[in-house]
């Protein structure tokens, strides 16, 4: 049996609408599903929607709404961006599904039987926007500042606690047992370190609003919309109702979030899957977060990158591989308009586009267009670019997008050197040339066939456009089999088989 792969996205809350930060994880996540599918393995690519807790409680009287009328709108919003962008997830879940509540009280009552949760008192500084109590470091920090923030509330409750500190040696010990469970290293460096200085025990339940899953044994008390919102990636594989389906597919193979929720998920979800007698996720990656121009993203300065208005002005692709080519994905970036256009014009229309028009017009030209011969020696582009290849699969394992997108980008730029330097229009002017002109012709189009396997998970649209050209069956149509071994060798291409030119691949962005 095809082995498996189960990754998650985080499941945003629906206080807002959905803006890059929330498209970069969801199409990283995308790419890695996409990756595993074209290499015949069965995959399992969760998403969903965070719909609890007094964040949206709170959102939902300023716009006059009941909370699950807000979060029926929002909703929307994202499902219809994932929609645009392409996205394949297998699963969208919204934590006000039944399903999914009847798994996270299962979860809670599981670790509840299992003596890890018991009923104290709690006072202490809530920060409504973030759900959480601030640290004694956080109220340090604030100082006098903090009674002058709307957003930070005195709160004094009876509250049920999990016993966090119980689990402090166990989890020390797991992280630093398993090197690959929290990526990359640098954040790894920091989940230690803030176990080290001790883990006091978590309040997770709140009776200050009502907006969240009631407990059973005390329905004063409704769940901590982070035990709620983490259980998600259990309940969505039949915790607590499927066993089979559980099996197959947990534990997750990866959990991508962002830096900001490090703590959470590597903290906190494994302290309760350990709790519960759950094994914990392989893997837990946390990207780093985007800038625009320069500065942080907020609402009051209105700077919020609106994925709508990229895909419907320039297309899914292009916005998709821009998100994971600009820079390593456990580091912050920049988003800039200037760079978003210079970035496309020259790797997707005069890279890649040229490199694609210019072929298969070649071949449309000069071979009446129909592909020549298999040549029995290729040249050394062949075996750099399979080198190439090699090495881009191996990024992507690692998560390493950008390089491995920097991989393709050596093979297109050693293709369009070898065009430019044999002078193809040259040779087909000379019948002695025939033989070699042909030998070129051939190779470049099993260069872009390969390619269009490549990129096929970052530019689902884009790539399968190139392999129509081509003649070539869809990578998604190649179903079980390895896509990605079967194409990344040489001769593939039937001789013979007719190219099509139509039109260009990418239109140039004008500043
Ligand atoms: N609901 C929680 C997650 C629960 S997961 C069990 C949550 N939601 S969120 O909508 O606020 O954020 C979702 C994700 O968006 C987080 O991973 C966060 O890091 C990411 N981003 C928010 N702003 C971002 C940027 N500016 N850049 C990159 N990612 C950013 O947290």
């Amino acid at each position: 049996m095809a082995e498996k792969f189960y990754i998650t996205t985080p499941i945003y809350y629906v206080n807002d609408y959905p803006h890059i930060g929330h498209a970069y994880t969801t199409v990283a996540a995308d790419v890695m599903a996409r990756f595993y599918r074209m290499q015949g393995r069965e995959v399992f690519f969760l998403t969903g929607t965070d719909e609890h807790g007094q964040k949206i409680e709170k959102t939902a009287k300023l716009t006059n709404e009941k909370p699950m009328e807000l979060a029926d709108r929002v909703v929307v919003r994202f499902k219809s961006l994932w929609e645009k962008l392409n996205i394949s997830h297998d699963h969208f879940l919204r934590t006000t599904d039944r399903e999914h509540i009847f798994g996270a009280l299962h979860f809670f009552q599981t670790c509840f039987k299992n003596d890890d949760i018991y009923l104290g008192d709690y006072e202490g500084w809530y920060a409504v926007n973030d759900e959480e109590f601030l640290t004694d470091t956080q109220v340090q920090e604030l100082g006098d500042a903090i009674h002058n923030n709307p957003n930070i509330v005195r709160l004094k409750e009876k509250t049920y606690f999990f016993k966090l500190s119980k689990y402090q040696d166990k989890l020390l010990k797991h992280i630093k047992a398993n090197p690959e469970f929290i990526q990359p290293e640098s954040r790894r460096n920091e989940v230690i370190k803030f176990i080290e200085k001790g883990l006091k025990d978590l309040s997770i339940s709140r009776t200050s609003f009502k907006w969240g899953i009631p407990l059973p044994q005390d329905p004063n008390h409704v769940m901590y919309v982070w035990f709620d919102a983490l259980s998600n990636y259990l309940t969505a594989v039949g915790y607590g109702r499927d066993e089979k389906l559980l099996q197959k597919w947990w534990p997750a193979n990866v959990h991508l979030v962002g830096k900001d929720i490090l703590r959470f998920h590597c903290i906190f979800w494994p302290a309760f899957l350990m709790s519960a007698g759950v094994e914990l996720p392989q893997s837990v990656f946390a990207h780093g977060w985007w800038t625009v121009e320069g500065e942080k993203m907020s609402k009051s300065k209105g700077n919020f990158v609106d994925p709508f208005e990229f895909v419907e002005k320039f297309g899914a692709d292009p916005f998709r591989y821009f998100l994971l080519r600009e820079f390593p994905f456990g580091q912050d970036g920049n988003f800039s308009r200037e760079q978003f256009r210079l970035r496309l014009n020259n790797d997707l229309a005069n890279e890649l586009g040229n490199l694609v028009s210019r072929t298969i017009s070649m071949v449309g030209k000069y071979c009446e267009g129909k592909l020549p011969q298999v040549p029995s020696n290729p040249t050394i582009l062949i075996s750099d670019c399979l080198a190439h290849g090699a090495k881009y699969r191996d990024h992507l394992a690692t998560m390493s997008f950008d390089q491995a997108l920097n991989e393709v980008s050596f093979m297109l730029r050693k293709t369009n050197q070898s065009i430019d330097q044999s002078e193809p229009w040259k040779m087909a002017k000379d019948e002695t040339k025939k033989k070699q002109l042909e030998q070129h012709l051939y190779e470049w189009c099993e260069v872009i066939r390969m390619v269009s396997v490549l990129l096929y998970p970052f530019m689902p649209t884009l790539t399968g456009e190139i392999r129509k050209k081509l003649g070539l069956p869809l990578v998604e149509e190649k179903k079980e089999q390895n896509a990605l071994q079967q194409e990344l060798k040489f001769g593939v291409l039937l001789p013979r088989a007719e190219v099509i030119v139509g039109s260009p691949l990418f239109v140039r962005i004008e500043a």
